[in-house]
């Protein structure tokens, strides 16, 4: 498989921003947005260095080989669509109404946020990947290798971008752990077991390792 070089992030704060640094680290270029503009985004841009650029999102839809989206679920409205085709998207998006506003389907349960953004993208393959852990855990759990090395759970329909999105989690410092198809991604959503807790209180930012087979027990709970 060709190394995918660009990734190309729809949303810059908390998560895409710490994704952003850690894709860097493991030897990829990035291209931020967000909903304000480019200009917005230069000091963050200037932090994270020379592989960086800030784009509006098209421009970062087109230019990424490999999507993360992480905005606000009420958002996914406004991603764009065309350039995204044929994509491998990691979402990283969690449903909170009181900052999303009642989603109706979401509230039903007829349709998982990640399944609203795939509908949404029609022809983009979607991983939901990152939602369940804090993003300063993000940051400090990251290891090129070893026992204390952590995994994180993907779902999604579509083998290929599984495995692409595997590979980038490789490259920046995570096993993987398929969860199955995209609605399986239910099983670490907000409310379950597998939100979070594994990694570590919020109060402590260094984070607890939590390799495979733990976060394998927990989405089986
Ligand atoms: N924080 C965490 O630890 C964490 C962990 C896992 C998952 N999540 C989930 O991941 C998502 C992002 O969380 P976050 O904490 O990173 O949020 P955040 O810090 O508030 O950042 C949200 C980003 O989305 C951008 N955005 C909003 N609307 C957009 C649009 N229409 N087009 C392009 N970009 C848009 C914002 O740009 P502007 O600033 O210009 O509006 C901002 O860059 C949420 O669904 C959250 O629940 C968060």
């Amino acid at each position: 498989m060709l190394f995918m070089t660009t990734v190309g992030f729809i949303g810059s704060g908390n998560i895409g921003s710490t994704v952003a640094r850690l894709a860097i680290a493991g030897g990829y270029d990035v291209v931020m947005s967000n909903s304000r503009g480019p200009e917005a985004l230069a000091d963050l841009v200037a932090d994270l260095g020379p592989h960086a650029r800030a784009a509006t999102a098209t421009g970062a839809a087109e230019a990424g080989d490999l999507i993360v989206v992480s905005i606000p679920v009420k958002a996914i409205g406004a991603v764009p669509v065309a350039p995204l085709a044929g994509k491998t998207v990691m979402d990283t998006g969690n449903y909170y109404p009181q900052r999303d506003g009642a989603i109706a389907e979401l509230d039903d349960d007829s349709a998982s946020s990640s399944e609203l953004l795939a509908r949404h993208l029609g022809d983009a393959h979607v991983v939901k990947v990152f939602n369940n852990i804090f993003f300063k855990h993000l940051a400090a759990l990251a290891r090129p290798t070893g026992s204390d090395r952590s995994a994180l759970a993907i779902a999604g329909n579509d083998p290929a971008a599984k495995a692409a999105v595997t590979a980038f989690l490789d490259a920046i410092g995570y096993d993987a752990v398929d969860a199955g198809p995209l609605d399986a991604g239910r099983s670490f959503q907000p409310g379950t077991a597998a939100y979070g807790g594994m990694y570590g209180e919020f109060s402590n930012e260094a984070g607890t390792p939590a390799n495979s087979d733990v976060i394998r027990a927990v989405l089986s709970k």
